[in-house]
């Protein structure tokens, strides 16, 4: 399969957003995004505007102490993760991971590498970076396919 890259700068929250909800326009079930990146560089951000894309009305939060939030009100399910604060695998089990990730929706998951043992081979890779010369607000996003 071609390896796909993009690279994209974002210079504000707002163009995080919109970067992701585009992409959740094109975004198809089965599908499942991980991100990565460090602590505030905007991962929920951009899980924000991604749940916008799939036409989520309602708020959207990081589920840090459930792991993982529905949203059904979109064109498809979004099964949002937040894996930061797992310490077992099993815990994915025990939420029923699988149920999500070979779904009818769309899944992205905040801190996926703390999971990497049970990720698809197919997901698609989303990573956020600071990068402190370009400005404090300023965000690298890296795209994988
Ligand atoms: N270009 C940008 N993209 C996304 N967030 C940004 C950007 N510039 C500044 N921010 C700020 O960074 C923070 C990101 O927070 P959050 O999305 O909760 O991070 P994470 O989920 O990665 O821990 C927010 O306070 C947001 O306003
Ligand atoms: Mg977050």
């Amino acid at each position: 399969m071609m390896e796909n890259k993009q690279i994209l700068d974002s210079f504000s929250e707002k163009e995080t957003f919109e970067t992701a909800k585009q992409l959740a326009e094109q975004a198809k079930a089965g599908e499942v995004y991980c991100l990565s990146g460090d602590l505030g560089v905007g991962k929920t951000v951009f899980t924000k505007g991604f749940a916008a894309g799939l036409g989520i009305c309602e708020p959207v939060s990081s589920p840090t102490f459930t792991i993982v939030q529905i949203y059904e009100e979109g064109r498809m399910p979004l099964y949002h993760f937040d894996v930061y604060r797992i310490e077992d695998i099993e815990e994915m089990e025990e939420i029923g991971y699988e149920d999500c990730f070979y779904g009818e929706g769309v899944c992205l998951i905040e801190w996926a590498e703390l999971i990497k043992e049970i990720l698809p081979e197919n997901c698609k890779k989303i990573l956020i970076e600071k990068d402190l010369k370009k400005g404090f607000d300023y965000r690298r996003i890296t795209i994988e396919a």
